[in-house]
């Protein structure tokens, strides 16, 4: 029987795992963590990330051939396959600080596998890495191992999205598996976990490939979908400038089949644990291999992210006379997409920065992000959250009367002088959006940084409108706008 350890039960690791057992339950799967209270919920009923379907998947075999535990040592020292999903932060300090990834995470694991090791081992990398990572990792298992373990390295990235994890992984577009294919002991570990995922996924859908090309497959991926992202985004404000609507825009040009028409939606920026990262991560080795032309193409997709955020706070200021101050500002949604409690890099946290700044009395509304979260998110620094060590209390901004959490999106609105959504949360489009403008100051402002209202229902209703990339209403075309900062 092949037995998997996976170290790291975070978003990538725990519903990975829990989709390999579930699919193969002739397999046992281990899935170990140094954080105790991450395993716990692991093992309770209140998993420790919302994701649509999770639980019913882990249910179906936790305790059978799924185990969660923070006996780290003993579960990799027992298996014949480890998979490797521990965090990769962007460096904060020292070389590459702000771009670089920090392999501190990985290197201590791989050194504990080298460590623990008395039987061969394949070791496959499956969180996002620099490329030339699995060679690293490769000697650190070979010059650590007393034992002389045979230890063979495959570089097998995660494509799932969150909010959609399950489906992605029950029936992946691909899944990429980089070996060294031109040895005989490559050549075996590639077809082992060949095995494991031909179990669910049609065999023309797992592709093999070299390591380097796997590892750099991922971080392409990531910043091609980025890259969209921020085109639409730039089309946006064009949009706005010239009356245009940047939806029918994305539809016509999505319409072209060498296009496509996924991922065109406008937005007020992207968010997640993987697109900036990966991105800065693919900067730095271009910068490190002389190809700075490269590295300032990517940059690019970064630079319009955080424009566009930043654009937006400008549009809520210049539109409220420009000043917030002291105005309740109801925010809709603060995870960085819908269907996820995950608030890591959402752009909510720099439009909530921007108008605080303002010195706007934020109500905050998101139904699955709890206060705690949000309350430290605002405190932390940039890049500080993949840091867990690095957690700095809450700040006295953060933590003041200028932060209030709302149990829904009325009691947020609640004498608001505006509201900005800022997750596209379904329940925010069935809203009696005619009782909310009732409760509100006026006049009553309302930003949508996703598309979710229809505008010119809110607009009959007496709400002044901004969308992302829609006209202007009058009253905000009108006003001048004031200078980004
Ligand atoms: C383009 C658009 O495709 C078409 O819709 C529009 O109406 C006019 O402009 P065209 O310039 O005729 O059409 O050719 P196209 O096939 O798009 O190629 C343009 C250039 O891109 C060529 O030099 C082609 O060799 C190059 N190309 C295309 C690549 O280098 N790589 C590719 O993957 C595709
Ligand atoms: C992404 C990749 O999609 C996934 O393949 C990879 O494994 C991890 O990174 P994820 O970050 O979970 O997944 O979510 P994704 O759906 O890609 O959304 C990322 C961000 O882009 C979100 O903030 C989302 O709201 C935003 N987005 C997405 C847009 O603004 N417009 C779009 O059209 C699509
Ligand atoms: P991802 O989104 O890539 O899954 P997460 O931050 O959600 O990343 O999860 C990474 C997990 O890896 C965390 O729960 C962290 O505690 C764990 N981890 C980091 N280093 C080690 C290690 N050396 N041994 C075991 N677990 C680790």
């Amino acid at each position: 029987m092949v037995k998997i350890c996976c170290i790291g039960a975070g978003y990538v690791g725990g519903p990975t795992m829990a989709m390999i057992a579930y699919k193969c339950p002739d397999i046992q799967v281990v899935v170990v963590d140094i954080s105790a209270s991450r395993i716990n919920a692991w093992n309770s009923d209140r998993l420790p990330i919302f994701e649509p379907g999770l639980d019913d998947v882990v249910r179906s075999c936790r305790g059978v051939n799924l185990h969660f535990s923070s006996d780290v040592e003993s579960h990799v020292a027992d298996s014949d396959i480890v998979f490797v999903s521990v965090n990769t932060p962007t460096k904060t300090r020292g070389l590459g600080a702000g771009k670089a990834a920090d392999l501190t995470y990985w290197e201590s694991a791989a050194r504990m596998i080298a460590d623990v090791s008395t039987s061969d081992k394949i070791v496959v990398e499956k969180s996002t890495v620099p490329v030339t990572t699995a060679e690293a990792i490769e000697k650190i298992l070979t010059h650590n191992n007393p034992g002389k373990h045979d230890f063979q390295i495959l570089s097998n990235p995660e494509f799932l999205a969150e909010g959609t994890a399950v489906a992605d992984l029950a029936s992946p577009d691909r899944v990429l598996i980089g070996g060294r294919g031109d040895t005989e002991g490559g050549r075996k570990a590639i077809a082992a976990l060949k095995a494991v995922y031909a179990r669910w996924v049609l065999e023309d859908r797992i592709l093999t490939m070299n390591l380097w090309s796997a590892e750099l497959s991922k971080l392409a991926a990531n910043a091609l979908l980025a890259q969209r992202i921020s085109s639409v985004n730039a089309m946006s404000a064009l949009c706005e400038a010239m009356g245009a609507n940047v939806s029918e825009v994305a539809y016509a040009v999505g319409k072209d089949s060498r296009i496509g028409p996924k991922f065109l939606s406008a937005s007020v920026g992207f968010g997640g644990s993987c697109f900036q990262k990966d991105i800065l991560n693919l900067v730095y080795i271009c910068e490190c291999n002389g190809l700075p032309e490269v590295a300032n193409y990517w940059k690019q997709v970064v630079q319009i992210n955080d424009y566009q955020k930043a654009r937006f706070v400008q549009r809520v200021v210049s539109s409220m006379f420009n000043t917030v101050s002291g105005k309740r500002i109801a925010i809709s949604g603060f995870a960085f997409k819908k269907d996820t409690g995950d608030t890591r890099e959402t752009a909510a946290i720099d439009v909530c920065h921007g108008l605080l700044g303002d010195k706007a009395q934020l109500s905050i509304y998101d139904p699955q992000v709890t206060e705690e979260q949000m309350r430290r998110d605002l405190a932390m620094a940039k890049f500080d959250w993949d840091h867990p060590q690095h957690l700095v209390p809450s700040s006295p901004t953060a933590a003041s009367g200028q932060v209030a959490v709302a149990w829904d999106a009325y009691a947020a609105a609640k004498g608001a002088h505006a509201v900005c959504v800022l997750t596209e949360w379904d329940e925010f489009k069935k809203l009696d959006y005619q009782r909310i403008y009732e409760g509100m100051e006026k006049p009553a402002f309302f930003f949508d940084g996703r598309n979710v209202v229809d505008v010119d229902a809110l607009r009959k209703i007496g709400f002044i409108v901004y969308s992302v990339g829609k006209p202007l209403d009058p009253w905000i075309k009108d006003l001048p706008a004031a200078p980004l900062s």
